[in-house]
């Protein structure tokens, strides 16, 4: 059982994500969610947090807001793919929930010092609450088991040619932990990511499956679909972030290789990861994994093997 924070800008691709954690009880322990401005503003996140919980069933996981703002900067322009709430637009209901009183830092600080070397965090949105708490306790990186990051690109970023969003928002807390020293980073970047699209078939199957959960999928992912074709006249749309989780739960699900990765946070390239693999560049030192390619086949019978067991073999069939 790994235990895991999730931190989150939701965002529809976060939800589907945070979706397949919970779905998976054996296997991750979910304690608790932190929430990062990113998507939209962190008001509307955490609510979306709770609302994501909500259609779980699972309003026993805390939630702890984080940052309104980048570490170093003003505030980007939201995401234009996740609808004006966040969540596809699609009039979930609000919830009940109420966040927790301690700032995400404080929690995230506080938490690996009572389990040192135990959890394993899930950065999904912008890294803003990591590097705050790299910054405000100089044993976190230490207490820190791994952590297993959504963001970045090797080869093409999707804000501008070489930043990828989360990267994009906030460079200055990507730099810092990339530099901070933990024990063991995974970046799941766009390389990766590119190959995970729920393409309509299966976006089909899941308002088919016809449950609250795959009923939910089918609707806030119409929005996400919708501005996928606009940007890349491609049917269907990019689950960025459930890869990280889908990872979580069978590593096999990506390739990686051992590379040095540092942050641009200026000029033409700010947002930038720029990653050296250690076996061409040999004076730069490992700091991270970097994931370089996924087995769209695998994902998917991740997803809906976690999600909907008993249609695993309709996925198969589809998948050929
Ligand atoms: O670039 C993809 C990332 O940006 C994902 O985390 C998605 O939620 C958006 O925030
Ligand atoms: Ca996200």
């Amino acid at each position: 059982m790994r235990k895991i924070i999730i931190d989150t800008d939701p965002g529809i691709d976060d939800a589907l994500a945070i979706l397949l954690a919970l779905s998976a009880r054996e296997e991750l322990d979910v304690l608790a969610l932190t929430t990062v401005n990113g998507n939209v503003d962190v008001e509307k996140v955490t609510k979306n947090a709770f609302k994501i919980l909500d259609v779980a069933g699972r309003t026993d996981i805390p939630v702890y807001k984080g940052n309104r703002k980048p570490l170093m900067r003003e505030n980007s322009m939201p995401a234009d793919c996740h609808g004006d709430d966040g969540l596809g637009n699609i009039g979930v209901a609000e919830s009940a929930g109420v966040p927790e009183e301690e700032s995400a830092a404080d929690f995230l600080i506080r938490k690996v010092r009572e389990e040192k070397g135990e959890i394993t965090l899930v950065p999904i949105g912008p890294l803003t609450n990591i590097a705050e708490a790299v910054q405000k306790d100089p044993a976190f990186v230490k207490n820190v088991k791994e952590v297993v990051i959504m963001g970045g690109a090797v080869h093409e970023g999707n804000v501008t040619p070489y930043a990828e969003f989360n990267f994009w928002v906030d460079p200055e807390a990507a730099k810092i932990v990339f530099q901070a020293g933990f024990e063991k980073i995974v970046m799941v970047g766009l390389d990766a990511t590119k190959h995970v699209w729920l393409n309509p078939a299966l976006r089909e199957l899941l308002y088919q499956i016809n449950t609250p959960v795959s009923r939910f999928i089918h609707k806030v992912t119409r929005v996400y679909a919708d501005a996928h074709w606009r940007q890349h006249q491609k049917l269907g749309s990019e689950l960025c972030d459930v890869l990280v989780t889908a990872y979580l739960l069978d590593n096999g699900v990506i390739d990686t290789i051992d590379a040095f990765v540092d942050v641009e946070t200026q000029g033409l390239c700010e947002g930038a990861s720029v990653v050296y693999p250690v076996m061409k560049y040999k004076d730069k030192m490992k700091n991270c994994e970097v994931a370089v390619n996924a087995d769209t086949g695998r994902f998917f019978e991740i997803f809906f093997g976690y999600l909907f067991p008993e249609y695993l073999d309709t996925v198969k069939k589809m998948q050929g």
